[in-house]
């Protein structure tokens, strides 16, 4: 059954955990996440993660806005090793939301200004940042003028709510031509890295599990045919942007019929993304950030949480089950490729104790890194607590309350309502006087 976070103590934390036949790790000892470790030549300075976060804030042409800056000069002082920039559109009609960050060949500069105030922040407290950029195309989410344009890779009788338009082969490659172009420009400001998003229902992902895809050279039974944008666009990107390095945030089990990663039952069944994986390091990926599920179908598999978005369900599932099928799904990939380097996610939910289950999965070599997507947003600075500390302070943790997802869902500008009250408990406060 559901349950909220009301543990006093590690002690009834882990309990609760047992009786849920669940053997949570847990170190008192948080040192393995500050760590140093070299990826692909770049000593990153410790093992935690700023995970990608949109926050729909971006100016019209898709360059970002003062508050956009805000963000991540924050996560710049928090101190942590990698900065891993939200989703940003390859492509003006690929954008989830009219203010989703978009790079372009007129904008670029202003994300290579970005940087170098992110870098030269985090220089000044000791800290070299690896700066991901995660590029995407919404896909069946895409939204760019705020009402939903789907643009879809294969129906999908579970997720189809209308007739949506299903890209040709000539539309794919062009958006490969885009991926390639951002890549490009991602070089040229700053950027140490390329995420290419494979996660969540956007368009990458759903063209891993396109099955239903008819005559194309981009689906079909045969997972070959499905992996081949995915594999073509990272050859493309290695031969034409040499300079980048190319990770991938890879969804190793939609949790949904006809998903990516699932048996008949819509149950984790890892055997392609295995497969994927393999063939990710074939090219040379070195650096892949694991996620599950979709913040659309079943977000608590993809974010556990308290609450729901108002008018939602609350879920049967405990949320610790969720925490721990992302856990366990990360540790099959990290012990199966033991020299890549995998981030886990979806800590937020254990609050306070985040840090000593991450670590203790860093000890036991289940993940490399571990990333905090809502408890980035309420406390960009846990990692500077951590190193003066050892430990996270219970009054700036997210308490995962869905309040930035419920901003975004109504396209406001997304941060914490809790921790950062007087920007978006201000803009919760407006949504709420709206009737939303
Ligand atoms: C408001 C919001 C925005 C998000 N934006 C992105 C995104 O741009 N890209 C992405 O891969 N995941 C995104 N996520 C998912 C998070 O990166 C993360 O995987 C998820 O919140 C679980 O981690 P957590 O428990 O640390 O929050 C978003 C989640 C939320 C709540
Ligand atoms: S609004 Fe803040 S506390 Fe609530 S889920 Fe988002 S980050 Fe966490």
């Amino acid at each position: 059954m559901h349950e909220r976070f009301r543990f006093k103590n590690k002690n009834e934390l882990i309990l609760k955990a047992k009786e849920l036949g669940i053997d949570l790790p847990f170190s008192d000892d948080i040192s393995p996440l500050l760590e140093s470790v070299s990826v692909e030549g770049f000593s990153v300075s410790n093992r935690l993660v700023v995970q990608p976060m949109e926050g729909y804030d971006s100016e019209d042409d898709g360059s970002p806005s003062d508050l956009t800056r805000r963000r991540y000069l924050r996560y710049a002082d928090g101190g942590s090793g990698i900065i891993w920039y939200e989703a940003v559109s390859v492509s003006s009609g690929g954008r989830s939301n009219p203010h989703q960050l978009w790079l372009n060949n007129t904008n670029s500069g202003k994300y290579a200004l970005l940087n170098n105030d992110l870098r030269q922040a985090a220089n000044k407290l000791g800290f070299n940042p690896f700066l991901v950029i995660q590029l995407t195309h919404s896909g069946r989410y895409s939204k760019p003028q705020g009402k939903p344009q789907p643009l879809v890779a294969a129906p999908n009788p579970v997720l189809d709510k209308t007739n949506p338009y299903i890209l040709t082969d000539d539309d794919l490659k062009k958006i490969q031509d885009q991926y390639v172009e951002a890549a490009r420009l991602a070089a040229l400001s700053g950027f140490d890295a390329i995420d290419l998003k494979a996660c969540h229902g956007y368009l990458v992902v759903e063209l891993l599990s396109a099955k239903s895809r008819g005559n194309s050279v981009y689906g079909g039974k045969e997972p070959e045919q499905r992996f081949r944008f995915m594999l073509e666009t990272v050859e493309r990107i290695r031969s034409e942007v040499p300079q980048i390095i190319i990770t991938t945030r890879l969804n190793i089990s939609d949790c949904y019929s006809g998903g990516f990663g699932v048996d008949g039952n819509s149950q984790p069944d890892f055997a392609e993304p295995v497969l994927l994986v393999n063939e990710l390091v074939k090219k040379g990926i070195r650096l892949i950030n694991i996620s599950m599920g979709s913040p659309y179908y079943n977000p608590y598999v993809t974010r556990p949480f308290d609450t729901p978005l108002p008018g939602h369900p609350v879920p049967e599932e405990h949320p610790l089950k969720s925490v721990m099928r992302m856990i366990k799904g990360t540790s099959l990939f990290q012990k199966k490729f033991p020299r890549i380097f995998f981030v886990g996610s979806a800590y937020s939910y254990l609050r306070q104790y985040a840090p000593n289950v991450g670590a203790a999965v860093v000890k036991n070599g289940d993940a490399s890194f571990i990333g905090f997507g809502r408890g980035s947003f309420a406390y960009p600075s846990l990692p500077v607590d951590l190193i003066k500390t050892g430990q996270a302070d219970p009054s700036k943790v997210c308490i995962t309350c869905s309040g930035c997802t419920r901003l975004i869902k109504n396209l406001r500008p997304g941060g914490c309502v809790i921790r950062d009250r007087d920007i978006y408990g201000t803009e919760l406060k407006k949504l709420i006087a709206d009737g939303k």
